[in-house]
Order: structure tokens, then C-alpha cells, then sequence
């Protein structure tokens, strides 16, 4: 059966315990290897399969992973949806760490990633619309399944990809605030860019692993942000088991 759906965990779920793995496989692409090998899972009647995007060890940084081959490969297994993970840094006073959020727009904020699918061997230069740049329907599916759970999450804000790995400046954070960004990561660009050049439905679902740098007093730990995730993973687990029946198998 063809996977119509695809889940890339981040930063606190590197695996999904709540998916039945029924097969693995190594994939290879153009553009070199994925992240981890795509492991199929049984979700009731359906197909889901996850990506660990840092690797199943979580080793890979942001700037090192293979976004390309990670989005190619997907695309090629047939997958034609994909619900992203991801940890963030809270800017906006209601991002509070284990609050989740799905945000509806981006500023990017990365260099040196390859980027793009259109680059080679092109017949025409190609630019892709990217006004909305996550997928407004299963970004309201999300909207939906979070509100029948009561989950409180952040219904609509900004995305800031920052390059990473390192965590950013206090000023930094004061800049980006000032762009209109409202939360903060470091894997969101290029991948929901990619995303879009193959025509695959994507959406996140961010999960506030810390207030972001200068917004709380003290140092950012790798410990805080690993006990903050941890509540998070679980609502954004049982987000999915209530999300995932409700797509259409497209
Ligand atoms: N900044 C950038 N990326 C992050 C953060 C942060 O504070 N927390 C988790 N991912």
C-alpha cells in the first residue's frame, strides 16, 4: 500500500511509539541520502511513515541535513501529504515552552543550505508560488484536531528559520520580533520550500522547547529544552492520533 502520508519528527521525537513499524527502507536520491531510512508504519487501516529529520540517532544539525534528499525521497514512495514537526524557541508572550503552534508563515533566515529542486538541467527557471507557504487545509485539519482535544494551540503565527546550530543573540531575538516573528527555529527552511517545489501538502506543528534567547532569565540548557519537549511530544502525539484519520487518503 502507498503511503499518503508522512510525518518528519524533530528535535524529541526522533521515533514514533505510537506507529506500528512494519517495514524500513534505505532510499537513495539524486541528491545523495536521507536523514534516516523511511520506516513504514501501520496507523490503523492506513500507511504512515516517519522521517527522523536529524537521524534516528539525532547526530545530524540543521545545517547538515539533507533536506533534498529527505523531501525526494518521500516524493518518490508516493507520499503526497506530510505533517512536520518541529522544536522552536518561543518569542511571542503566549509562546510558552509546551505550548504547540502551527504557523502559517515563515521569514528565512538560513544560507548555504541547497535550497532549491530548479537549479540544473533546467528548461525554464522556475519559481514557485509560496504566498502561503504551508498547506491552508492541513493546516486547518490540525487547527480542528487540536481544538477537539482542547489542546490551546497557537492557531497562527511566523516562523523564523535561523541557521543554527547555535541558539541566537538576545538581540537577535529583538530583531526578529520586530520582523513579526512570533516563534524560532532552525529546520524549517528549506524544507517546507522543497516541500512545495514537489507539490506535496505540508504543514507544521512546532512544539515551544524554551523561551527564546533573552525572553527568560538565565541560560538556555539542552536539559530545559529536553524536559520542555517531552510535554509537548506527548499532546503533539495525541494530536496526531487524532489528526491522522480524519485526512483524506489522497
Ligand atoms: N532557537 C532556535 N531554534 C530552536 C530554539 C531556539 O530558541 N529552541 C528549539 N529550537
Amino acid at each position: 500500500m502507498t503511503p499518503a502520508l508522512a510525518i518528519i519528527g524533530g528535535t524529541g521525537l526522533a521515533a514514533l511509539d505510537t506507529l506500528t513499524i512494519i517495514r524500513r527502507e534505505t532510499v537513495s536520491t539524486p541528491y545523495g541520502e536521507p536523514s534516516s531510512p523511511l520506516l513504514y508504519g501501520q496507523w490503523g487501516e492506513r500507511v504512515v511513515v516517519f522521517l527522523a529529520r536529524h537521524g534516528l540517532q539525532h547526530t545530524l544539525p540543521p545545517h547538515r541535513i539533507n533536506y533534498r534528499a529527505n523531501l525526494w525521497a518521500l516524493h518518490r514512495i508516493g507520499v503526497k501529504q506530510i505533517i512536520a514537526a518541529a522544536a522552536v524557541g518561543g518569542i511571542r508572550a503566549d509562546m510558552e515552552p509546551g505550548a504547540l503552534a502551527f504557523p502559517d508563515q515563515i521569514i528565512d533566515y538560513t544560507w548555504g543550505r541547497p535550497c532549491t529542486f530548479f537549479e540544473d538541467n533546467l528548461s525554464q527557471v522556475t519559481h514557485i508560488d509560496f504566498t502561503e507557504p504551508y498547506c491552508p487545509a492541513l493546516r486547518q485539519s490540525l487547527i480542528e484536531a487540536a481544538r477537539a482535544l482542547k489542546l490551546n494551540a497557537r492557531e497562527s503565527c511566523t516562523y523564523a528559520a535561523m541557521q543554527g546550530p547555535r541558539l541566537e543573540t538576545a538581540v537577535e531575538i529583538r530583531k526578529l520580533e520586530r520582523d513579526g516573528c512570533d516563534i524560532v527555529g532552525m529546520t524549517g527552511m528549506p524544507e517546507a520550500a522543497l516541500a512545495r517545489e514537489l507539490g506535496l501538502r505540508y504543514a507544521t506543528c512546532a512544539v515551544v522547547a524554551n523561551w527564546a534567547a533573552g525572553k527568560a532569565a538565565g541560560e538556555i540548557t539542552m536539559a530545559d529544552i529536553e524536559r520542555n519537549l517531552a510535554g509537548g511530544m506527548e499532546r503533539l502525539k495525541a494530536l496526531l492520533a487524532q489528526v491522522i484519520p480524519t485526512l483524506e487518503s489522497i
